[in-house]
């Protein structure tokens, strides 16, 4: 087998090795196809069932209701940041509430405002963004065309825990750094939004999760292919879509099933980020960047106490075989990104490296 690291990549990230290991086997004839997926038509009924069986599992998987929709659209997730404003700002009062928690709730209401209003009713810089501040959900004008929140902080490592109740507000969540490693319940949103390339695979694409009464609300100068509705409407394939990008999604959610759905996602990313935190408790050494009460589970944060004892931790534990460590350059020290496909033994890898670092260097 090839010689692979721990890959702590905050995104793109580590993929399962047996799904990695299924695209090479199946990469140049699929399925006694005789050609690759990636060299057919997207419309062929071959890809059709994989898009098909893609959404169905995600259904499965995270228990949908049924009066929502699943689209996968191209651009990530950033695009996702003009795709919301230019989909739901045209209903009731032509404005945005955001909830700021991080650099990416940032950029969200920065491209909102390109499209209509937007208020920002909470911010955690004065926190310096670890932790997630308490929101008032009185000061929410329920006239407003939605509140959009980041459930995961993929630079500083914090998350929300639950979800502020908007009322008829709908909630739009950028779900990117944590869908599927925990049980949501996705009727407390309008839209849950996520690019693939942390927990579905790769990047490129987002998958969109809307709630079927917020379709059709769409800004009369949306590009065809950035509206809801028409993706809905073609089931998502208004054009070529990211063949590649599906079909390496299906082969992720097939092996989450078979490792025991969300609820075994969600117990082992709660052991993983467990054993981290614990060592960053105990250590005069580390400081833990998000505060503990909005610990995030897929991303770990953590200082040094001088900066060129952060790049010898870069480089040492580089040698040894886990890689990407290095933390986000606005928050600076270490994170290690510990999504679905991060086994345990790679963070107890880690934890052991990061006590024994402790040990020479503290
Ligand atoms: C929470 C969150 N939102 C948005 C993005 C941006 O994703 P993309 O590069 O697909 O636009 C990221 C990327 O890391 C992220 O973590």
């Amino acid at each position: 087998m090839a010689n692979r690291v721990y890959n702590f990549s905050a995104g793109p990230a580590m993929l399962p090795t047996p799904v990695m290991q299924k695209i090479q086997a199946e990469f140049l004839d699929y399925q006694g196809l005789g050609a690759s997926i990636v060299e057919i038509s997207h419309r062929l009924p071959i890809f059709r069932k994989i898009l098909d069986s893609a959404e169905s599992l995600f259904r499965e998987l995270t228990n949908l209701p049924n009066n929502y929709r699943v689209l996968f659209m191209h651009g990530g997730a950033q695009m996702q940041f003009s795709v919301v404003p230019l989909n739901l700002m045209n209903r009731n009062k032509h404005k945005g509430s955001y909830l700021i928690t991080g650099r990416w709730g940032i950029l969200a209401e920065k491209e909102a405002q390109r499209y209509g209003n937007t208020e920002i009713l909470m911010d955690g810089k004065e926190y310096e963004y670890r932790q997630i501040p308490e929101f008032d959900t009185s000061t929410l004008d329920q006239e407003s065309s939605y509140a959009h929140l980041t459930t995961n902080n993929t630079l500083y490592g914090t998350r929300w825990h639950s979800f502020p109740d908007t009322g008829s507000v709908p909630l739009a969540a950028d779900a990117t750094s944590d869908i599927l490693s925990r049980e949501m319940d996705y009727s407390q949103f309008g839209i849950v939004y996520a690019g693939f390339q942390k927990n579905l695979g790769i990047s490129g694409t987002a998958i969109v999760i809307i709630r079927e009464d917020l379709l059709g609300h769409a800004l009369p100068e949306t590009p065809k292919l950035l509206n809801y509705a028409l993706f809905d409407e073609h089931h998502s394939i208004p054009n070529t879509i990211n063949v590649f990008g599906v079909y390496v999604m299906h082969l992720v959610l097939e092996w989450v099933k078979e490792h025991g759905g969300v609820p075994e996602m969600e117990k082992l990313a709660e052991k993983k980020s467990g054993m981290l935190y614990d060592v960053l408790d105990h250590s005069d050494f580390y400081k833990a960047v998000a505060h503990p009460e909005h610990r995030s589970t897929m991303n770990v944060t953590f200082h040094f106490p001088e900066e060129k004892l952060l790049q010898k931790f870069l480089t040492e534990s580089d040698n040894e075989g886990m890689f990407g460590l290095m933390g986000h350059a606005q928050v600076g020290g270490a994170r290690a990104s510990i999504y679905n496909a991060m086994p345990l033994e790679g963070v107890e890898a880690l934890a052991s490296f990061m006590k024994e670092f402790e040990r020479k260097n503290g």
